[in-house]
């Protein structure tokens, strides 16, 4: 089984939105966050600087915490023996990225965190005073990533930036960001046109030399047809706050999500990538599940039945699981 990292944010991260979000109207934050999911609804993102920071961290950034901490999963299980000392967390927002970052990766001693907004860059920064002393110390960068200088560090973020900026201007971003990274880890919406820039971006970064880690198991070129996403799921809890915020009576969401991590050259042979990935939730039948799994360039349903050796894996394998048994 592939090691799960806690998707849920750390205390010290719920204690200080619900300590900020005491101090703001609540019927302010109820509107904005409306406003925020009619935008995602519609569009599928949003309006970079039209975003009630408040409303993003008690509504979107728990979900989006998620996601990274799932893909950040993905990396602590093929680069077992990475261990960034550095990091770079751009489109920061409210810094979700490096408070997974800092969960994942404890010995991380140095962040920078680069964010175009100066009402993200507050509400992160008013966050960060109760956080770990490496982030509380972080420099916060207000800037466009695209024209930044971007530090040199070990693990390079993005989440759920490159959906705001046109698809060549995403590429060409992620193009700087991994120049400057031992590994970027691109966390994206699972929506057509999220993956749709980590297509692009993947295109990219494999022909200027980048070792792909996952959820890609090779770098021939991505058999997902043109009218799909390659995408997972995560269960998000939500905080009474959250729910109360989005005037919600379940106690968890499903986030969809895609991703893309990718390492220098020279950390190639320390990666240990599955022979395939399992890209959509295993059907299982009485004596048999159905994979569907993505290897060696192509697509392929794969049916395990009892009789196969590696049934009891298949029997507990997930979406998104990698998968090594024929
Ligand atoms: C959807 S939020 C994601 C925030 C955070 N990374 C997360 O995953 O929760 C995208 C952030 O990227 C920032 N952003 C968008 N375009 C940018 C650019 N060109 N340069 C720097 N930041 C940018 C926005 O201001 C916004 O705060």
């Amino acid at each position: 089984m592939p090691r799960r990292l806690d998707v849920a944010l750390p205390d010290w991260v719920a204690d200080a939105i619900a300590r900020n979000a005491a101090t703001h109207d609540g019927k302010v934050l109820r509107q904005s966050a409306a406003a925020l999911s009619a935008s995602y609804r519609a569009k599928g993102r949003v309006e970079p600087g039209a975003v009630d920071p408040w409303a993003y961290v008690a509504t979107r950034a728990p979900a989006t915490y998620a996601a990274i901490m799932s893909a950040l999963s993905a990396l602590v299980d093929a680069a077992p023996d990475f261990a960034p000392r550095s990091l770079l967390d751009a489109g920061a927002g409210p810094g979700t990225a490096s408070w997974a970052a800092f969960a994942a990766y404890p010995g991380i001693t140095q962040a920078t965190l680069i964010e175009a907004s100066p009402p993200m860059r507050a509400a992160g920064m008013a966050l960060a005073s109760g956080a770990p002393p490496a982030l509380a110390n972080a420099t916060w960068s207000l800037a466009d990533l695209r024209n930044a200088a971007i530090p040199q560090s070990d693990l390079g973020l993005a989440a759920y930036l490159m959906n705001e900026l046109e698809i060549g201007a995403a590429t060409e971003t992620v193009r700087h960001l991994f120049a400057a990274a031992q590994v970027l880890v691109l966390v994206e919406p699972g929506s057509r046109a999220g993956f749709e820039r980590l297509r692009a971006a993947r295109a990219a970064l494999v022909a200027d030399g980048a070792a792909l880690v996952a959820p890609c198991t090779h770098a021939l070129a991505c058999p997902i047809a043109s009218d799909d996403w390659c995408h997972f799921s995560v269960r998000v809890p939500r905080s009474r706050l959250h729910r109360q915020i989005k005037s919600a009576q379940l106690a968890y969401e499903d986030e969809k999500f895609s991703y893309l991590i990718a390492a220098k050259p020279a950390l190639a042979a320390s990666i240990k990538r599955p022979h395939a990935r399992i890209i959509r939730h295993p059907v299982a039948r009485s004596g048999h599940v159905h994979l569907d799994l993505c290897a060696d360039g192509a697509i392929s349903r794969h049916t395990a039945t009892r009789r196969d050796g590696a049934w009891r894996t298949a029997r507990k394998a997930a979406w998104g699981d990698g998968w090594n048994s024929d």
